[in-house]
């Protein structure tokens, strides 16, 4: 009997005759007939593939809800944690991605500083003030120095009333205000906790005077207007200017300097523009 290992379709053909029995014809026929894939073999094949595509699709959806998901939870958190900062009747100044050096960053009430850039400003004592315990960050400090100097030498008298203040302290003034002259005012005129540019240091409220133990300021007056005009030289600028209350958030305050830079104080005052502004052309 020949060796049904050898069994190949050509084979079979020419030798059909030589095998003995219709069951080895039958397992012969069996062996050679072209495979065909049986029906319910078929179905279930199919069955896995459509159960895949539909995993598939399903997984596809939910990493899209999940993902978006995460997206809202991020802007709702930003939004919360800036809302949660901020004076309750903001209004609604634009968000600016501030990823400047400190001394040009945008703080206001809808900017509020965080803990990491707070913590690298470095505040020292002001000597030679009218006012006690005084404090700036460091570098507002020593152009502030050369901008007191320059003042000195005209006979002008230059002197920090409120510099550098606590998250305490800004809330003790708020709260101060808001008692004495009531919540609008005080939403007009003082920053809350973590929202002022005092608490950073980098700005001061200031008196200037040619007498000098008078310790106001005639805001039309030749010192005033004189330091007005050469602040941007030591890098400040008047940082909520008349005209510009919406814009800023804050009312007019001409006693208010902030340090910014020499760069930017100088284009900010060449072209008049608040820090909102300039970032805001600058999207
Ligand atoms: N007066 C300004 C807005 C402040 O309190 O920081
Ligand atoms: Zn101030």
């Amino acid at each position: 009997m020949k060796d049904k290992t050898s069994y190949n379709s050509n084979y079979y053909d020419k030798t059909e005759f030589l095998f003995e029995s219709d069951a080895e014809k039958a397992a012969l026929n069996e062996a050679t007939k072209p495979k065909k894939t049986k029906l319910y073999k078929k179905i279930i094949i199919n069955c896995i593939i459509i159960s895949f595509m539909i995993i598939g699709g399903f997984y596809s959806f939910n990493i899209l809800q999940i993902n978006k998901l995460n997206a809202s939870i991020i802007k709702s958190n930003s939004n919360k944690t800036n809302e949660e900062k901020m004076n309750k009747s903001s209004d609604n100044l634009e968000i600016i991605k501030n990823n400047k050096n400190k001394y040009e960053l945008i703080i206001n009430k809808s900017n509020p500083l965080d803990e990491y850039t707070l913590n690298n400003y470095v505040i020292v004592d002001v000597y030679n003030n009218a006012f006690d315990n005084i404090k700036l960050e460091k570098k507002t400090f020593n152009e502030y120095i050369k901008l007191k100097a320059n003042l000195l030498e005209r006979g002008y008298f230059i002197n920090i009333k409120s510099g550098y203040r606590t998250f305490d302290e800004s809330n003790e003034i708020y709260n101060y205000y808001k008692e004495k002259n009531g919540l609008d005012y005080a939403e007009k005129y003082v920053a809350k906790p973590g929202i002022s540019e005092h608490n950073a240091g980098i700005a001061f409220d200031f008196t200037i005077s040619d007498n000098k133990s008078i310790l106001t300021t005639d805001y039309k007056s030749d010192e005033y207007l004189y330091l007005e005009k050469i602040a941007y030289l030591y890098g400040f600028i008047i940082r909520y200017p008349k005209g510009k209350e919406n814009i800023t958030g804050y009312q007019y305050e001409p006693w208010h300097l902030r340090y910014v830079g020499k760069d930017l104080a100088k284009y900010l005052t060449k072209n008049n523009l608040t820090l909102e502004e300039y970032y805001k052309t600058k999207e």
